[in-house]
């Protein structure tokens, strides 16, 4: 088991022993994701910070860059500690002007998991979600081909484990019918509760969801009742979005992006503000 100081404790994603507070890669990348970033040694350095933080969770994907997130972990981090575990994803390509188009053939997929494997360095991947839908969200439809492509990648003893992202309840609940998956990662924040049912079910089942922009991502979450409740704690919005969620549920792993040092130990920091009662009411209010 790890032990952390860090907000939240632990979680255990299938038995690979994580802190429930991570870090989300992507904003390491250039500008809209794409290229490198404008401070290569400045990104080295978060990589760095994090684990030194303690953080055992990070997040990434082949498509950050696309290659650049990922061969700035490798840079940053390899050979990793036994205790950190790297979450990609597969089942997007980028395009010139930046788009993100579904790559969820089974030679895709199979292409990418092997490109991550290259980059990150690494003869196995810990977790790999399948990312579905687009950039508007979950969309629905059938995705048994492409879940069962990693299916046979893990029993190939290529990914240990497998998780959904931007996917629906029924989607979720097909990938579980083909094999167990360990977390689910779709957008959630304190504005964006979509997936509360989602939560408490997977909460149930021992599932971990994860949120991607936690803090409103690409659109900065602004809330006149988040600013007022800040304002109460003497504390940052962003830092009050961050223990809300941590307080959400127990299940709740989060991977808050930040291409700078000095956020992630304000975002460390902040995660570990306590919330009352009265907070959490008042806050409940924002994205209902
Ligand atoms: N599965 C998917 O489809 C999917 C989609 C999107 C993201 N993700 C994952 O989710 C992770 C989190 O999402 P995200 O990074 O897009 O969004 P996010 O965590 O909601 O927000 C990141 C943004 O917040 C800013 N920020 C962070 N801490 C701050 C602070 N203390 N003060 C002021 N600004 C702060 C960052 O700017 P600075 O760099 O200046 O700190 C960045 O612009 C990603 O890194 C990625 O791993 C997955």
């Amino acid at each position: 088991m790890v032990s952390t100081s860090l907000p939240g404790g632990t979680w255990t994603l299938g038995d690979l022993p994580v802190t429930r507070f991570g870090y989300g890669a992507m904003q390491l990348a250039g500008p809209w994701v794409m290229g490198p970033p404008a401070d290569h040694g400045g990104a080295l350095a978060v990589l760095r910070a994090a684990v030194e933080l303690g953080i055992t969770h990070i997040d990434t994907s082949e498509a950050y860059g696309p290659r650049v997130t990922n061969q700035l972990i490798r840079e940053a981090l390899h050979p990793y500690p036994d205790s950190l575990h790297i979450v990609t994803k597969v089942g997007a390509n980028r395009d010139q002007q930046g788009g993100w188009p579904p790559a969820r053939d089974p030679e895709s997929l199979r292409r990418s998991v092997h490109e991550n494997l290259s980059t990150l360095g690494l003869d196995v991947l810990d977790l790999v979600n399948l990312r579905l839908g687009d950039a508007a969200g979950p969309q629905p439809g059938s995705i048994a081909e492409a879940f069962e492509t990693l299916v046979g990648l893990q029993q190939q003893g290529l990914i240990r484990h497998l998780g959904v992202s931007n996917a629906t309840p029924e989607q979720v609940a097909e990938a579980q019918a083909i094999a167990p998956i360990v977390c689910v990662q779709n957008m959630y924040n304190l504005a964006h509760r979509q997936d509360d049912e989602l939560i408490d079910a997977l909460a149930e089942q021992g599932i971990a969801y994860v949120p991607f922009f936690p803090l409103g991502g690409f659109s900065p979450l602004q809330s006149s009742v988040l600013s007022t409740v800040a304002a109460r704690l003497e504390a940052a919005p962003m830092s009050v979005a961050l223990a809300w969620l941590l307080r959400r549920s127990p299940n709740i792993l989060l991977i808050p992006g930040t291409s700078s040092t000095t956020h992630l130990r304000e975002n460390i920091a902040g995660a570990a503000l306590p919330l009352s009662d009265d907070d959490l009411t008042e806050l409940d209010k924002i994205g209902r």
